[in-house]
């Protein structure tokens, strides 16, 4: 899959990369209202990362409703739209109106954004997790894709809340919240003072808390956070994922995801491996 707010939401993915190729596209996270995001700079490149702070930058509900949705008609790729509310009940409000468009076949809830006032509020807390994927759950019928936040000491807590109140599946990681300052001006290098870090910097963080929640949940894992090859999505099956997603990557190669997809292919036939049910969350410990 794509990660969620690296490949927009369709319109300039049409134009790099067959989409029917990929397991599921996902949308960068929609909301209500339209946002306009924080001020710039808010991209800074660090050794082997990237410290984003966007804001979930984005032309809210109605108008992904009337402009991207449609575009992926044309296409037969699985579509998950990413939702994000400040409450339950925009949470609710979105996911609600998006049960009735069939095209839509799962909604990823972000719980994890670090970079709006309150955006990781319900992925911080097991408590406000379980409460609302409860309502989301009894609300809406749609699959339903949980994204984790790594900016927690909780986040098995988080994963068996989600779990336990009816999550169909996890996805994690989100970025890590990272800073870096000028010293010139001794200021941050983004508007904002903080950013989250994503990229092949974050890979053995990420790998360990797919791990790590893998161990904790039964319901799938989809899990992200630096893959660049098909070496690395095989690492994130192994430690336990029943799938992965590209994100910063796609910024360097656009086709990222179809390199990784050809790549972990011809790895599985390297090492004899025919279905990745063999091979997945077979990490030996010891
Ligand atoms: C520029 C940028 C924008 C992002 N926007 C979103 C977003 O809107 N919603 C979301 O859930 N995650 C967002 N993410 C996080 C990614 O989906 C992914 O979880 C994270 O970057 C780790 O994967 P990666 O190291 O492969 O990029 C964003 C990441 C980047 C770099």
């Amino acid at each position: 899959m794509v990660a969620s707010g690296t490949y927009g939401w369709g319109e300039e993915a049409e134009s790099l990369i067959d989409l029917d190729s990929l397991g599921a596209f996902v949308t960068k996270t929609v909301t209500l209202n339209p946002r306009q995001g924080n001020p710039s700079p808010r991209i800074w490149e660090t050794p082997a990362g990237l410290l984003n702070s966007i804001g979930l930058q984005n032309d809210g509900l109605s108008e992904f409703q009337k402009t991207a949705l449609p575009l992926f008609k044309n296409h037969r790729v699985p579509l998950i739209v990413s939702i994000a509310g400040e409450t339950i009940n925009e949470f609710l409000d979105l996911a609600i109106a998006l049960e009735s468009q069939s095209r839509v076949d799962a909604l990823e809830i972000n719980i994890s954004c670090p970079n709006v006032k309150e955006g990781m509020l319900f992925g911080k807390s097991p408590k406000l997790t379980g409460e609302l994927v409860r309502k989301l759950k009894n609300g809406c019928s749609k699959t339903m894709i949980v994204k984790l936040t790594p900016n927690t000491g909780e986040i098995q807590e988080v994963a068996r809340a989600a779990e336990r109140e009816g999550a169909d599946c996890l996805s994690l990681v989100n970025t890590f919240m990272g800073m870096a300052i000028d010293p010139r001006t001794r200021r941050s290098r983004l508007a904002t003072t903080f950013g989250g870090l994503s990229g092949p910097a974050i890979k053995p963080l990420a790998l360990r808390l797919v791990y790590e929640v893998s161990k904790a949940v039964k319901i799938p894992i989809i899990g992200m956070g630096g893959i660049t090859s098909g070496e690395d999505a095989l690492e994130f099956i192994i430690a336990g994922a029943s799938a992965i997603a590209v994100g910063s990557a796609s910024f360097r190669r656009p086709d990222a995801p179809i390199k990784v997809l050809e790549e972990l292919k011809s790895l599985l036939n390297d090492i004899g491996v025919e279905n990745l049910e063999e091979i997945r969350g077979t990490f030996k410990d010891g």
